[in-house]
Order: C-alpha cells, then sequence, then structure tokens
C-alpha cells in the first residue's frame, strides 16, 4: 500500500476496505504491508522512492498506489529524486510496468454525468492501453543544456521494436477478451518512432486474425474520441500520448475521480492507481471522489488474484451506489445533494453484501 499525498491516503484507504470485503467474500486473505512514497517520503527520507520501497514491491503481488506531489513539493530540481513525480515514474520502470491499462465505461444510467451530450456517451466501453515505460518519459538524452544564444532543452522519443511489440500483444490479447477491434493511435505522419511504431503494431496483426486492427492518427483519434467515443473498443498507443487521451477520456466519464487503472509487465504482478492525482485543495477534508481508486482495486483483483467474480462484485457496487444518486463533489450536477468519500466507501460496501 503506497498512498502517498494529498487524497492519496483517503482514497487507498476506502479501497483497501472495499478490496478486502470483496477478497474476503472470494475466498482471498490479503495481507497489506504500508509504506511511504512521493511528498511523504521525501519528508521522512529525503527521497521519494526509497531502494527498500521498490523491493518491497518486488516482494509483492501487486501494489495499491494513491497519488503523489503536492505544493510543498513543487520547487525541487527536475529530474530530482526529491520530485514526488519520481516515485510513481520510478516504480513503473523499476517494476518494468509497460502496459498502462485504462478501461472508460459509461454505464446509460451514468450518461448525464458526462461532460459530453449523453448520447454520444451512453454505452462507451473503451480500453486504453498505455505504454509506460518508453517514449518521451524515459527515453535520452533528456536534459537541459547551454548554447550560445541561450538555454535548450531536450527529451527524446525513443522506441524499441521490442517494446511496442509486447505492448502491442499485449493490447491484442485484451481485445480477444472484448469486442475484438483493436485501434492503434499514433502521428506516422510526422514521427520516425510512430512509423515504427505502426510497422511493428501491424507484424503482430497475423497472430491474431480474430481481431480487427486499424490506425489513426493521434489528432483525428482525440477529436474521435469526442466524436463518436462508442464506436472505440481497445485503444493502443504511446506514452504520452496515452496520458493525454486519458485525461481527455475522463471526460466521457464526468470526471477524472471515476477512472482506475493497472500497471501490468510481463508477469502477474501489477501497480493499481485511480488516473488522478493527489488533489492537495481536497485533502483531509474528507470530500475525495474514492471510485478511481475502488475501482483499481477490483482491476488487481480481476488482473493479479485473477478473482474476476470478486472484481466485477465491486464494479456493480459502485454502479448501484451512482444509481441510487450518490454523488461525490466533482460528479454532483448544480444542485444535487452531494456526500463524502466515507458514504460513498460504505454505500459501495452496502452494496458488495
Ligand atoms: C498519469 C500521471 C503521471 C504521468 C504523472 C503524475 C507523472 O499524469 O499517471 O497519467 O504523466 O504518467
Ligand atoms: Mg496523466
Amino acid at each position: 500500500m503506497l498512498a502517498g499525498d494529498g487524497i492519496g491516503p483517503e482514497v487507498t484507504d476506502a479501497a483497501r476496505r472495499v478490496l478486502d470485503a470483496a477478497g474476503r467474500a472470494a475466498g482471498l486473505s490479503l495481507e497489506y504491508v504500508d509504506d511511504l512514497v512521493g511528498g511523504a517520503a521525501i519528508d521522512a527520507h529525503g527521497t521519494a522512492l526509497r531502494p527498500q520501497t521498490l523491493d518491497l514491491c518486488r516482494r509483492s503481488d501487486a501494489v495499491l498506489f494513491g497519488a503523489v506531489g503536492g505544493p510543498r513539493w513543487d520547487d525541487a530540481a527536475p529530474g530530482s529524486t526529491a520530485r514526488p513525480g519520481a516515485a510513481i515514474l520510478g516504480l513503473r520502470k523499476g517494476l518494468r510496468l509497460y502496459a498502462n491499462l485504462r478501461p472508460v465505461r459509461v454505464d446509460p444510467a451514468m450518461a448525464h454525468l458526462s461532460a459530453i451530450k449523453p448520447e454520444r456517451v451512453s454505452g462507451v466501453d473503451l480500453l486504453v492501453v498505455r505504454e509506460l515505460t518508453g517514449g518521451l518519459y524515459f527515453s535520452r538524452p533528456k536534459r537541459r543544456y547551454r548554447t550560445v544564444r541561450g538555454e535548450a532543452a531536450v527529451d527524446t522519443m525513443r522506441y524499441t521494436t521490442t517494446e511496442i511489440e509486447r505492448v502491442a500483444i499485449r493490447a491484442f490479447e485484451l481485445a480477444r477478451g472484448r469486442r475484438h477491434r483493436l485501434c492503434s493511435v499514433d502521428k506516422a505522419n510526422v514521427l520516425e518512432s510512430s512509423r515504427l511504431w505502426r510497422e511493428v503494431v501491424s507484424s503482430v496483426a497475423p497472430r491474431f486474425p480474430d481481431v480487427s486492427l486499424t490506425h489513426m492518427l493521434v489528432d483525428s483519434f482525440a477529436m474521435d474520441l469526442i466524436r463518436r467515443p462508442a464506436a472505440f473498443d481497445v485503444v493502443l498507443t504511446e506514452n504520452l500520448f496515452g496520458d493525454i487521451l486519458t485525461d481527455e477520456a475522463s471526460m466521457l466519464v464526468g470526471s477524472l475521480g471515476m477512472l482506475p487503472s493497472a500497471s501490468l509487465g510481463a508477469g502477474r504482478r501489477g501497480l493499481y492507481e485511480p488516473i488522478h492525482g493527489s488533489a492537495p485543495d481536497l485533502a483531509a477534508r474528507g470530500v475525495a471522489n474514492p471510485i478511481g481508486a475502488i475501482l483499481s482495486a477490483a482491476l488487481l483483483l480481476r488482473f493479479t488474484l485473477r478473482s474476476e467474480n470478486a472484481a466485477s462484485s465491486i464494479e456493480r457496487a459502485v454502479t448501484a451506489a451512482l444509481v441510487a444518486g450518490l454523488r461525490t463533489a466533482d460528479i454532483a450536477a448544480a444542485g444535487e445533494p452531494v456526500v463524502g468519500t466515507e458514504t460513498m466507501t460504505s454505500a459501495i460496501l452496502d452494496g458488495l453484501r
């Protein structure tokens, strides 16, 4: 359990209670170990991610992660290990979690919560598979330097065949368990790395003849994600495109607070976290939406513990709480009564029983 900063501790506490209840009902007994990460670890140990913490994660089946960061730690030098964001990037890289799954589902009963017209988002059920350990986030060179005309900075978008292939295989496999459609998103009209991306993804396709593969350019995909979101099934894309597109996709649901994610590597181990940040302005007020974290716990049950029943029982309980009208502030319409983290969590726990 790496709760982190801001609303991280509140939402991971909610997720742990729900995970525990659903796990127990499925006959699983889970053992939890807590550690500090992000700003909390910087305060206690001077670094966002201690090597011991990474080891602890390596010895665990799964990591439930909250969020890191806050204004208190914003001044650290870029690239410094005293930056909270270094924790999540270090965990992804250190645990080799190259595939980040971000499901986006809009139950017809919840379509009115969306920022987009309900008739467009009703029935949306897509899964973004974001490459997580390559591209602009990690490739070298990555630095600032002086030139005769002033400062310059460089980031590198580099991909190897192996990096593309393994995440593509994961996306094809996932499409196979869903509606058999895969859309790969790139910028092959401009970027060399995207041309390799498209080539490698296409080369994997013959191994999955039952999955239909299409390619889209990221700019036009960004538009179609609003125009016809229900048309997509599995969407595969590189690291930065996936980061940007999933924040956009959260508006289909209505709030960043609703989206879970699973980060997976070659085996079963995974890191599970809501896609939202630490929201320092909401911290310790009991108002945060715990649903992104709770749905992340459901993904943990599905992908690491392979307990599909327990996973879907959580998802049904979340839907039931929303259908019953419970709304945290981030998803309430004007004039709708608002509940806090605790009431939402209890309702979901009740729904499990
Ligand atoms: C995300 C976040 C992270 C990212 C940040 C916190 C480094 O935005 O998980 O989407 O950019 O990957
Ligand atoms: Mg992001």
